[in-house]
């Protein structure tokens, strides 16, 4: 038989257990809403960003800079050796924007980077040591062009925009091949 005491005790108990059901209930619910903030957070392309691009982990240097750095760089190059005495007879007389020289060097760097391959389609593979086979290229002729390519690469990043992923990308590739061009010792 239930006395007014143990009543009285089985209603604390009662009160008790559900201040902490309640309790566990809203740290679910907080724990919920907080793992949901994170994955929200963390998605790509979730509703939060929808007008952003998905992240692509694949995407090309050309992919993400576009056509007109590489053009920069092309022309800023060659208008550092057209005025270098160190390397200026070694290249033909037109070295403005519009020659010959500075479409070669955009249409390959552009393709080379995961854009429009128009330099295989116009002038077959690059076998680019190959086609500098016909000038003498030491350590001196490497350091000063490398000097113009990485200037050139400077001066396009600061119009353009270039992410400093993508210039590091390109810088490394500057300086490794062009160490390759090397075909004389001296
Ligand atoms: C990353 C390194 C280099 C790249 C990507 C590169 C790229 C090119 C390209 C695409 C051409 C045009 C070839 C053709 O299609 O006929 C070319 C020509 C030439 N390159 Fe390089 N080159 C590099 C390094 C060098 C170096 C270190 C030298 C030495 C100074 C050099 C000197 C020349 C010369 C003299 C020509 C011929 C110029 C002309 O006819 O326009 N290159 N280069």
């Amino acid at each position: 038989m239930r006395t007014t005491r143990s009543f009285k005790q089985d209603r604390k108990l009662e009160r008790a257990a559900d201040r902490c059901y309640i309790g566990t209930m809203h740290l679910r619910l907080c724990v919920g809403m907080f793992l949901l903030a994170a994955a929200t957070a963390c998605a790509p392309n979730s509703m939060t960003d929808s007008n952003q691009p998905p992240m692509n982990e694949t995407a090309s240097v050309y992919d993400r800079i576009g056509a007109a750095p590489f053009a920069t760089l092309a022309e800023r190059h060659y208008a550092g050796i057209d005025t270098d005495p160190r390397l200026r007879a070694m290249f033909p007389d037109d070295l403005s924007a519009s020659s010959q020289s500075v479409r070669d060097m955009r249409e390959f760097l552009t393709q080379f980077f995961g854009g429009p391959q128009e330099y295989s389609e116009r002038k077959g593979h690059p076998r680019l040591r190959g086609r500098h086979m016909g000038f003498t290229i030491d350590q001196a002729a490497r350091d000063a062009w490398l000097e113009h390519a990485l200037k050139a690469l400077d001066e396009s990043a600061a119009q353009h925009g270039i992410p400093a992923s993508c210039q590091e990308e390109i810088r490394e590739y500057l300086i490794r091949t062009s160490q390759f061009m090397i075909n004389t010792e001296r």
